[in-house]
């Protein structure tokens, strides 16, 4: 099976696509600095802790032995830091990838899957968002992740780089079974703070409830992590197949507001969640969900889990288990 280096395969994203990767009898390296991912998601064997900057190790990495394609995930990821320190974010996500692309110009790899996100279309005019709708991001990080898509296009013409670019809607859920889930720091994502607000009695914010939406609360597209990492594994195999470039939406193209996702994680943990109404946050769109088709009917992806309850139950096993044995301070 061919060898992958996967950036970032310590991170939440990351470490569901590499367990998958090794399950599918990939040979896999990981490459991860642990200053946002943790050493406990990758096999000690598979990972090395190297910087993104560091072209030339990458190289030697991407060389010996020879990585047919690399699925690049290191990046920060939240909106709000980005807005304080734009600068970090140009540095780490775009001055990452280009370092990773040079590499890979310099090593002869040339097939990447590359996370994008939904942060990409800002505040869409049209729900459900399809590929076509223009790149409009409110964030620097949303920037960065528009940024690297546009270089890789220049790459491909020019240079013969193919990748594919998932831009993700809002990736939830577990694999607890690999003892995989999400352990961002500080948490900011709406699943695993409802989640521990119900473990630990102390309320949650829910984010505006005057939006033009049915109950006044954000609607988002909350995708399983496990089918996240399989649409990786498909846009894989396309790449070493031969397919061309491309960017999809990875999302379900189901809807659910804020309150909606508060009724999943009551039902699941059969608790209430202990909750506030404070005001908007800034730069949230009211609503975004995914139009899938392109990935559905490009690479035959669909997405497993279609129920939020079940995508929410294998995030609260995940919790339970973690704050056995790691009590949240
Ligand atoms: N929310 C709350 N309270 C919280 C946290 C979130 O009400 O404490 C709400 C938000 O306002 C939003 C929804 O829950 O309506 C989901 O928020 P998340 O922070 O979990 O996710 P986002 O939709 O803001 O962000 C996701 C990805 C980002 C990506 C963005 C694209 O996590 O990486 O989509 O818009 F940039």
């Amino acid at each position: 099976m061919p060898r992958i280096l996967v950036t970032g395969g310590a991170g939440y994203i990351g470490s569901h696509t590499v367990h998958l990767l090794l399950r599918r009898g990939y040979d896999v390296v990981v490459v991860d600095n642990l200053c946002r991912g943790h050493a406990h998601n990758v096999p000690p064997e598979r990972l090395r802790r190297l910087s993104l900057q560091d072209t030339d190790a990458l190289t030697g990495l991407l060389r010996d032995p020879p990585c047919a394609a690399v699925i690049h995930f290191a990046a920060y990821i939240a909106v709000g830091e980005s807005m304080e320190k734009p600068e970090l974010y140009f540095a780490n996500n775009v001055g990452g990838s280009l370092s990773l692309v040079s590499a890979m110009l310099a090593a002869g790899v040339d097939k990447l899957v590359f996370s994008s996100t939904a942060a990409v279309y800002g505040m869409p005019e049209r729900v459900p968002v399809t590929e076509e709708a223009p790149f409009a991001p409110v964030s620097p990080y949303g920037e960065s992740k528009v940024m690297v898509e546009k270089m890789l296009g220049w790459l491909d013409q020019c240079r013969g780089l193919r990748s594919v670019s998932l831009r993700y809607f809002n990736a939830c859920g577990a694999d607890p079974e690999a003892g995989l889930g999400e352990e961002h720091d500080p948490e900011t994502h709406l699943v695993p703070l409802l989640l521990r607000a119900v473990r630990t009695g102390e309320p949650v914010t829910i984010f505006g409830d005057d939006y033009d939406t049915p109950d006044g609360t954000c609607i988002r597209d909350y995708i399983h992590v496990s089918d996240l990492a399989e649409a990786h594994a498909i846009a894989l195999e396309s790449l070493l197949a031969g397919a061309p470039s491309a960017a999809y939406n990875a999302g379900t193209g189901q809807g659910h507001s804020v309150l909606e996702v508060v009724r999943a994680v009551e039902e699941v943990t059969g608790r209430t969640v202990p909750r506030r109404i404070g005001p908007r946050r800034p730069g949230d769109a009211p609503v975004l969900v995914a139009d899938p088709s392109r990935l559905r009917a490009a690479l035959g992806w669909r997405p497993g889990y279609t129920d939020l309850r079940d995508i929410v139950a294998t995030a609260w096993e995940f919790e339970c288990r973690r704050a056995a044995c790691r009590p949240v301070e």
